[in-house]
């Protein structure tokens, strides 16, 4: 295929799947699940104001999922016609490169997570579940969160106990969990703020904390922070999107993998972690 028509076939893809994305939230907005109000809305209002409330927000929802979706379509674009011009520069081309892994990752958060919002709706989500090293997954998770991380200059770090550590777990899915409590700390903490990750064993089971010293939950928040299409009120009006579905995610697929997740903040301002805790394994449970 020339490079033309293969850039050309590149994008159709790339289209096709947002117009398939763009269904998916249509139809999400519309379901059952999406009726729940943000924390903002505040408490005391009529079922009149309620619903009124709830259809903006359901719009506000759709034209936030489009606009976070093409978001990283233009530097893609631009990419794809730039590549031409950069053979024979290394360093271009690696610039580029890096550019297009960047926003495909980000997209491709953005749809799984869509993805998964809509499976949990309709309560069909399948476990691959086989006794996997729960070490190597972190890293993986690490891995994926580490460019937002370094770009937003935080510090991070990791403390993990030495000698295997086995859980019965579906490892795309266990790497998805951690990928995504990372994101966030990464999100809702200041650019060189402090993010930690650190295992640790308990009695037959194992505990995975993700700590930041960001934005903070406030008290209110709290309880709601996995529920679908919840965020707190300061998160929500921070310049980070975000949809409000991941946490409601890592939730349901830890309580699948028969573990639980809590989450904890002093308050407003003063950090946040999220601990998840699993049954670990030796050769069998211990
Ligand atoms: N590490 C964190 N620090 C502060 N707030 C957080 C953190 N993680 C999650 N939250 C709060 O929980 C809400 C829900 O998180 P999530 O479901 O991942 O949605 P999103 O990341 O799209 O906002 C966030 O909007 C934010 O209010
Ligand atoms: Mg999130």
């Amino acid at each position: 295929m020339n490079a033309g028509l293969s850039h050309r076939a590149e994008m159709h893809a790339l289209q096709v799947e947002l117009a398939r994305t763009r269904a998916l939230a249509l139809a999400l907005a519309l379901g059952d699940e999406n009726r729940k109000l943000l924390i903002a809305a505040g408490a005391s209002q009529s079922r009149e104001a309620e619903a009124q409330d709830a259809q903006k927000r359901q719009t506000a929802l759709l034209v936030m999922v489009a606009h976070e979706l093409r978001n990283p379509l233009m530097p893609l674009r631009l990419a794809a016609h730039m590549l031409d011009g950069a053979r024979g520069d290394d360093a271009g081309h690696a610039r580029l490169q890096a550019t297009i892994k960047g926003q495909v990752a980000q997209m491709s958060r953005l749809i799984n997570d869509l993805v998964d919002g809509s499976r949990m709706g309709a309560g069909n989500f399948r476990l691959e579940r086989t006794l996997v090293e729960l070490v190597p997954l972190l890293d993986l998770a690490i891995e994926t969160s580490r460019p937002r991380i370094d770009a937003r200059r935080q510090r991070f770090s990791c403390a993990m106990p030495s000698g295997t550590l086995k859980v019965l777990g579906d490892a795309v899915r266990l790497v998805q969990v951690f990928g995504n409590l990372l994101d966030n700390a990464s999100k809702y903490t200041q650019e060189g703020g402090d993010i930690a990750l650190e295992v640790t064993r308990g009695a037959g089971v194992v505990m995975v904390c993700v700590r930041d010293n960001g934005i903070g939950i406030t008290q209110e928040a709290l309880p709601l922070v996995f529920g679908m299409f919840v965020r707190d009120a300061h998160a929500a009006a921070s310049d980070s999107a975000g949809l409000g579905i991941g946490l409601a995610v890592v939730q349901q697929l830890v309580k699948a993998h028969e573990g639980t997740v809590i989450a904890r903040s002093p308050g407003k301002n003063l950090g946040s972690e999220f601990v998840v805790t699993l049954h670990a394994y030796a050769s069998g449970p211990v």
